[in-house]
């Protein structure tokens, strides 16, 4: 056994979002998101399940917040709901909704917890959504207004912010694939949708620091890393064409690289972008380029990718890993996946500081009769992942914090309530609270700092 410390000040946080845990979908003033129209569209989600209800967390926030700070949970992402704040994606303020958020924030700081805010974790107002979405430039500018109006309200008291959570998700899952609110098929909207992402970000920045100066203020993007199954050249291809569409297409763009050329060649040749980069104009990619204070890194598992396949059939294309274990989403338990990222987000993107934004697995384990829930697999996920942060920071990569993906099981999107990825088992009818061994160990190490490794 190995005792593992980490920096001085190293956070320890736990992550959620807003559509997943809040229910009250059409309380106080909040109007319908994309998310609400999506997940009660027949077959869209499993079982038709929606978050109309989830975990019951707008009333129960303040069980909750007690809940983390018995854990010793020193921080806490959250995101804000769109449709709560601005109803219709208009510009009138719902004082009830950011009430809420206010009273969230004060009661977190009051408790010792740090707030993380995100800023877009996917309800788009359904108004906007009718007017085009995210495919749409227009909606950039509401995206920043929703930017201002919360940094001005909460930018006093908090310090970390995030604007988007996971651009590719936002666009490519969202517009291309489909499996994500609006569920679209169509791959020139899709990267327009990555660029207004992206422009919203860069136009957000500097809005949310003119109303909160000593804030950090950076983005949580998805990054699932591509290896070669063999030294093949077409293996190698493979994963470059993965890495440049799910990696590259949204990094490049934040550290100042423009699109990368070899994706714009490659989507220019399979007829998605038929317009070219039409949707860019000047000075967009100096916006992008904002500098940050921080960059997220949301990061489950890697792709293993080989011979040749188009984009569309990537879903399928990736080859499963005999000699690995997989979390019940089906992703490969990869650490190593974490640790190359680190290194190369740092090394060769420059990122000036890091925060692992969201980490963390889908078991189902729940109660034994004692009301034990044993979820060693959690354990033994959470502790090689954070083993590779560790010697991440080892080698010098400036990570300032980690937040395990999630508090408490909640509604998984698509896959509604099948995946459970807390650290604490929500019993769904009565919603009952129960932590898992895991969030018993993670209170463990937060307390000394340091991770026994086995
Ligand atoms: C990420 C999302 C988060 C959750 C986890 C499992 O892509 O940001 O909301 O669904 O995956």
């Amino acid at each position: 056994m190995a005792v593992l410390r980490f920096p001085e000040r190293f956070v320890w946080g736990t992550a959620t979002s807003a559509y997943q845990i809040e229910g009250a979908w059409d309380e106080d003033g909040r109007s319908p998101s994309h998310w609400d129209t999506f997940a009660h569209t027949p077959g869209k989600t499993r079982n038709g399940e929606t978050g109309d209800v989830a975990c019951d967390h707008y009333r129960r926030w303040p069980e909750d917040m007690a809940l983390m700070a018995s854990l010793n949970i020193q921080a806490y992402r959250f995101s804000v709901s769109w449709p709560r704040i601005l109803p219709n994606g208009g510009n009138q303020i719902n004082e009830a909704g950011l009430d809420h958020y206010d009273r969230l924030v004060d009661g977190l700081l009051e408790a010792g917890i740090r707030p993380f805010i995100t800023l877009y974790h996917w309800e788009l107002p359904q108004t906007l959504q009718d007017a085009g979405g995210w495919p749409e430039r227009s909606t950039v500018d509401h995206f920043v207004q929703l930017a201002d109006v919360v940094s001005r309200r909460l930018g006093d008291r908090v310090h970390n912010w995030i604007t988007h959570n996971e651009p590719w998700c936002t666009s490519m899952l969202s517009h291309q694939i489909g499996l994500h609110a609006p569920g679209w098929r169509n791959w020139p909207a899709a990267l327009a949708a990555a660029h207004h992402v992206l422009l919203s970000h860069g136009t957000a920045v500097p809005a949310i620091r003119a109303n909160a100066p000593q804030a950090e203020v950076g983005i949580a993007p998805n990054y699932e890393p591509a290896y070669p199954l063999t030294r093949s050249p077409e293996d190698i291809e493979a994963a470059r064409i993965w890495d440049g569409y799910y990696i590259r297409w949204f990094n490049d763009p934040l550290f100042g690289r423009h699109y990368p050329a070899d994706m714009v060649a490659y989507y220019q040749e399979k007829g998605y972008l038929p317009h070219g980069l039409n949707f860019v104009q000047p000075g967009d990619m100096e916006t992008i380029a904002v500098p940050v204070d921080f960059i997220g890194i949301n990061n489950y598992t890697r792709q293993i990718m080989s011979g040749k396949v188009s984009l569309d059939q990537f879903q399928t294309a990736a080859s499963p890993n005999p000699n690995a274990t997989y979390t019940e989403m089906n992703w490969e338990v990869y650490p190593d996946g974490l640790y190359d990222l680190l290194n190369r987000l740092h090394f060769d993107y420059q990122a000036p500081k890091i925060y692992i934004t969201e980490n963390g697995c889908s078991y189902g384990d729940g109660p034994d009769k004692n009301g034990r829930i044993h979820d060693t697999r959690r354990i033994d996920y959470l502790r090689s992942y954070l083993t590779g942060v560790h010697r991440a920071i080892g080698n010098g990569v400036p990570v300032a914090g980690y937040f395990v993906w999630s508090f408490m099981d909640n509604f998984e999107w698509s896959l509604g309530y099948s995946q459970r990825f807390g650290m604490v088992y929500v019993d769904y009818q009565t919603q009952q609270r129960l932590p898992k061994e895991s969030a018993y160990w993670y209170k463990d190490v937060i307390s000394h700092n340091q991770l026994e490794t086995m």
